[in-house]
């Protein structure tokens, strides 16, 4: 899967995505992460990507000439150049320079809240376009026709889309084939089921006088689904009864 992410902070991108199951993911090619800054999309001499927002108030709004050169010059394969300034394509040419727009997402608080459903959703796109955002917002503009999704990861508020882009690239990414070992532990798994996961237990059999229970020591596979299940239930009921009303 091949997926583009925009952003100001580019080298935010390097550390996280080289270790791990992502790193390795990278290097055998099954994905294929392609990070652009911003930035390359400017055209005056300060390289700014913000202005003052219509209407006053406080705060910076990233600019929408920027970010729409960027966007179309990643859907289409192209160079910077290619639709920044002078050679910016005529309007409602954009979409027509390279066949058919990516999955575009904005990383943004008032976007959908990121589920294992949409993640299953994107992880079967053959690709997408992350797209981060700073400061106090981007231009409406951006928000209507340059995403085609926005997605927020919580009811919290970060200081960019960086994280949140993390967080969805290493959600979609574990799903993709060959990423994670066992092919069963992808599905059986929190919220998969619409619940969350059961207790996990391994050797030693005591630690610090804590027992593993007597039901998982029992070779009695019937009631060990059995005890997974109902604690399953109870946490899912105790933490997110929300899950439940679904
Ligand atoms: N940008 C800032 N806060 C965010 C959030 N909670 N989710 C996604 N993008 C964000």
């Amino acid at each position: 899967m091949r997926i583009d992410v925009l952003t100001i902070f580019p080298e935010w991108f390097g550390g996280p995505f080289d270790v791990s199951l992502l790193g390795r993911a990278a290097a055998d090619g099954t994905l294929d992460l392609r990070v652009h800054d911003l930035r390359d999309w400017t055209t005056d001499r300060h390289r700014s990507v913000d202005d003052a927002p219509y209407g006053g108030g406080a705060g910076m709004v990233m600019r929408p000439d920027v970010w729409f050169a960027a966007a179309e010059a990643v859907w289409n394969d192209l160079p910077a150049s290619a639709t920044t300034g002078r050679d910016a394509p005529p309007p409602g040419a954009a979409f027509e320079v390279g066949g058919t727009r990516p999955r575009t997402v904005l990383l943004t608080p008032r976007g959908v809240p990121l589920t294992q459903p949409l993640v299953r959703e994107l992880a079967a796109e053959p690709r997408l376009v992350l797209c981060c955002g700073r400061y106090e917002g981007i231009d409406e503009r951006v928000h209507e026709d340059v995403a085609t999704d926005e997605v927020s990861i919580g009811d919290f508020v970060l200081l960019g889309g960086e994280v949140a882009a993390a967080a969805l690239v290493e959600a979609v990414v574990r799903l993709l084939p060959g990423v994670v070992g066992n092919a069963d532990s992808p599905l059986d798994e929190s919220f998969s089921n619409g619940r969350l996961e059961y207790p996990h237990y391994t050797r030693p059999l005591a630690v610090r006088g804590r027992e593993v229970p007597e039901i998982l020591r029992s070779g009695d596979h019937g009631r060990v689904e059995e005890w997974r299940a109902a604690r399953a239930e109870e946490l899912t009921r105790r933490r997110r009864p929300d899950l439940l009303e679904g």
